[in-house]
């Protein structure tokens, strides 16, 4: 097994750094392959905590050669203050590497996102504002920008001075805040000087990697239900978190990947809009924002909370063709009297088993449950799932019943050792 893919099955903070950092210490690569500065990855490390947005959960380790793949977009800013960050903490990233043919963000991105959310009125998706679909959309419509293009300062300077242009044109046509573009090229010439000695062929490196059977990390951002072609769209980001989207953003073949490890917690979160069947709009649903600690790592926001959905996990099964299920965050279940899990969705009288493929469907349904008497014993911390207490184990059977795959880990905490590992 060379080769690991780890994907969010929900609607992304999983805790899927968490489980990466743990994987992480047996692996050479750890490679983020979509996504960009939208993602916020915490990692707990005795008493140090490390929120990442961009940079692989893997830096943590000197032994990791973290990579941002192809398929990721890079905010400069972003990614040079979080250098500064680890570095001041004395965590090098001297070994990072980073994708010639991933595409850069702009000042105009994060401007357009702002503009068409505000556009959207009571409809609005809820995006981090960060620019992330505005930068694929360049992407896809061929007039993106490579981060390999900072290898030749003088065209770099000129290719963003051209773009530039368009987009304050497009930015005051559409009545929204501009910016100053000689300040941006001369800013964005200098983080370019910087970025130069990182950018790699990303794609032969992991290739030649995997040809001497290097053990190589894929660390998916987002999840499963976020996809721009499998998500609750238009309530999505612009990418592909699915494994699928492991091969595109990253260049490996998907005969590479050995193993796909699904991330799911013991309940469900979302932030931003969107149809949620297990949401709790009730004091339960606080006492998950609570206890689990429920706010955005990159925007603060408050997450909305629910219970666990299987019908959910089931198709993040065969989108992702998981080999294995890590459940995070049981230990947030703890006190509570009884904990339900979502085994179907009643659909106009009628119980169906299968994820429905209109987003007005899920909207439309109402979560069936299986209920379970809660343990209301402290699981933090527990390793062995002997351990555990009845109904917490039954709660991880019924996952297996449900999704046919095994649960390898519980998490149990935030911390690297809370977690049953079988
Ligand atoms: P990611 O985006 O999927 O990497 O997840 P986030 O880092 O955004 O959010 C997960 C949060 O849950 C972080 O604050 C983690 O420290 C925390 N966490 C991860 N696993 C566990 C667990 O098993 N139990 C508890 N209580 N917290 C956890
Ligand atoms: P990690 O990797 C949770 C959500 C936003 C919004 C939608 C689109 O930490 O799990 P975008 O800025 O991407 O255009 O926003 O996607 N979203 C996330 N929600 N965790 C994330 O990343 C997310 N990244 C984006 O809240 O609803
Ligand atoms: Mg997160």
């Amino acid at each position: 097994m060379t080769v690991t893919a780890v994907v969010g099955t929900q609607w992304g903070d999983e805790g899927k750094a968490k489980i990466i950092d743990l994987l992480a210490a047996e692996n050479e690569f750890v490679v983020r392959y979509q996504g960009g500065h939208n993602a916020g990855h915490t990692v707990v490390v005795g008493d140090q905590k490390y929120a990442l947005q961009l940079i692989p959960s893997g830096v943590l380790y000197s032994s990791v050669t973290p990579v941002i793949g192809n398929g990721v977009v890079v905010d400069l800013p972003t990614l040079f203050k979080e250098i500064e960050s680890l570095e001041s903490r004395g965590v090098s990233c001297a070994a990072l590497r980073v994708s010639s043919r991933a595409h850069l963000i702009f000042p105009w991105h994060q401007a357009l996102d702002a503009v068409f959310e505000a556009g959207r009125g009571d409809q609005k998706i809820g995006t981090t504002l960060k620019g992330i679909g505005p930068a694929y959309a360049d992407k896809v419509l061929r007039i993106g920008i490579r981060a390999g293009a900072v290898l030749d300062a003088q065209s770099f300077a000129e290719q963003v001075r051209a773009r530039g242009e368009v987009a304050l044109q497009e930015l005051q046509s559409l009545g929204a805040d501009t910016f100053n573009l000689d300040e941006v090229v001369a800013q964005f010439s200098e983080l370019a000087t910087r970025l130069a000695p990182y950018i790699s062929d990303t794609v032969n490196l992991l290739h030649d990697a995997k040809d001497r059977d290097a053990t190589i990390l894929l660390e998916g951002a987002q999840a499963t239900f976020l996809d721009i072609d499998h998500g609750t769209y238009p309530f999505v980001t612009s990418s592909n978190p699915v494994s699928g989207g492991a091969t595109v953003g990253t260049g490996l073949g998907p005969r590479d990947i050995d193993r796909v490890i699904g991330i799911a917690k013991a309940y469900t979160t979302r932030v931003g809009s969107g149809p949620f069947p297990s949401e709790l709009t009730n004091a339960l649903g606080d006492a998950l924002v609570d206890i689990g600690k429920e706010y955005g790592t990159v925007t603060g926001r408050r997450r909305r909370t629910g219970w666990l959905d299987t019908v959910m996990l089931k198709h993040a099964v065969r989108l992702n063709s998981l080999t294995e299920i890590a459940l995070t965050k049981l230990d947030v279940l703890d006190t509570f009297d009884e904990v339900k899990v979502c085994v179907g969705y009643r659909k106009r009288g009628e119980t169906i088993t299968s994820y429905p493929d209109r987003s007005e469907e899920l909207a439309a349904v109402e979560a069936v449950y299986e209920t379970l008497p809660g343990w209301k014993t402290d699981t933090v911390g527990v390793q062995g799932f002997d351990e555990l207490p009845a109904a917490a184990q039954k709660l991880v059977s019924i996952v297996e019943r449900e999704t046919g795959v095994p649960v390898t880990f519980i998490g149990t905490g935030p911390a690297r050792d809370a977690v049953v590992r079988r």
